[in-house]
């Protein structure tokens, strides 16, 4: 089964997301014919290197290996890539290609922002996270060693394959991180402004046991859906300008405790279901939401394994971090929260609100 999305940014960006099943001879032959007369510089994770390298038709020659591990997404790895680019002689007209989760992803497609101002990218995203939410929309990052994704463009690719076959090798807690994000876009449906209700909250409840089981059907549905509404963001709001800010439900304290524990003891999914679980207390104590949504929605992270977190970090230290996030200005710190049934809005609340909130979790 093959289902094809496309997306329009503007009056001059347009590329199209190919999501499959099945084999890879598929994905080789059109890489191939999309890529043909092209210098290609390819940057694949260590591991899925080994898982695959076989299985897809790229020569050792293109390939970069990229070790694995979010601290690796950082400016000496960038330097490397774009030596490697210099070595292979690309040119303005040649093109990077990115196979691999959300962290090669935003590497290599930082390097094809940049690399002579900009070089053709393609994304082959390998986790379910980087095919429900890091291979679309365009931003690009790098870290720098206290502050997540600071140094980045948008940048959009020509093209992004998406094969579910690569997710059967996904570790549970991997696996388990892309849903982190899947249940993000259950929470914001509504806010996202797509032209007909996709139920994905519905359709998270009652497939639930087939999702965790890797269906490769009911995974291109839900791949389907989850793009169909990051789309619908992100060609209203390519530069987070406005509307792409409901994309960061959870993510104001995930991305704190991804910090605070130095990117090592939890995914990107997982802290993001942290922060949503913080968010959804705060908006029902504050009676942003009804007890009935409140309780549903915890119900529906804990289907899927998620539990509010339980170990302490100290405050200051959190909010010191929330400060240099992006999305903070001077002296507010901004929230996504829930409020509505599948709504969410934006928030700015002082240190001494988001101390007071921690204090109460
Ligand atoms: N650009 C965006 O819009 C955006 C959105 C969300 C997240 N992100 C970024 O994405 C990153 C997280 O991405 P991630 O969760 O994919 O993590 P990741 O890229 O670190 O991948 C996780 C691990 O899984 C391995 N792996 C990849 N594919 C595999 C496969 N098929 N089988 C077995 N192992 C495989 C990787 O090698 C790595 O060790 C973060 O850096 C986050 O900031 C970016």
């Amino acid at each position: 089964m093959r289902q094809t999305l496309n997306v329009k940014i503007g009056e001059n960006k347009e590329y199209s997301i190919d999501i499959s099943d099945g084999g890879f001879e598929k994905l080789n032959r059109e890489v191939y014919e999309l890529t043909k007369n092209q210098k290609r510089l390819v940057v694949m994770s260590k591991k899925v290197y080994k898982l695959y390298s076989e299985d897809l038709n790229f020569s050792d020659d293109e390939i970069y290996v990229f070790p694995d591990g979010e601290k690796e997404k950082n400016y000496k790895n960038y330097l490397k890539i774009l030596n490697r680019a210099i070595e292979l002689g690309l040119t303005r007209k040649d093109v990077i290609i990115a196979v691999g989760g959300g962290v090669v992803g935003d590497i290599a497609g930082f390097t094809a922002s940049t690399y002579m101002r900009g070089i053709d990218f393609i994304q082959i995203p390998t986790t379910l996270l980087a095919a429900v939410d890091s291979s679309v929309g365009g931003k690009t990052a790098i870290d720098l060693p206290n502050a997540k994704n600071v140094v980045g463009t948008f940048y959009q690719p020509k093209k992004v394959f998406i094969n579910t076959n690569f997710f059967n090798t996904l570790d549970n807690r991997q696996y388990l991180s892309g849903l982190g994000e899947v249940l993000k876009y259950a929470f914001i449906e509504e806010s996202c402004k797509h032209d007909v209700p996709l139920f994905l909250y519905e359709f998270l409840t009652l497939s639930c046991e087939k999702i965790i089981q890797r269906e490769p059907l009911t995974l291109i549905r839900l791949i389907e859906y989850c793009l169909k509404l990051k789309i619908a963001v992100v060609s209203e709001d390519e530069k987070e300008s406005g509307l792409r800010k409901v994309l960061n439900l959870g993510h104001t304290l995930g991305h704190a405790l991804e910090t605070i524990t130095k990117y090592k003891k939890y995914t990107h999914g997982q802290a993001v279901a942290y922060g949503m679980f913080f968010i959804f207390d705060w908006a029902y104590k504050k009676e942003y939401i009804n007890y009935s949504y409140y309780r549903l929605s915890l119900d529906l992270l804990e289907k899927y394994g998620f539990k509010p977190l339980d170990t302490y970090y100290p405050t200051d230290k959190l909010i010191d971090i929330m400060k240099k996030d992006k999305k903070a200005t001077s002296d507010k710190i901004t929230f996504i929260v829930p409020s509505g049934k599948k709504q969410v809005k934006e928030i700015k609340l002082t240190p001494f609100d988001v101390e007071f909130a921690l204090k109460d979790m």
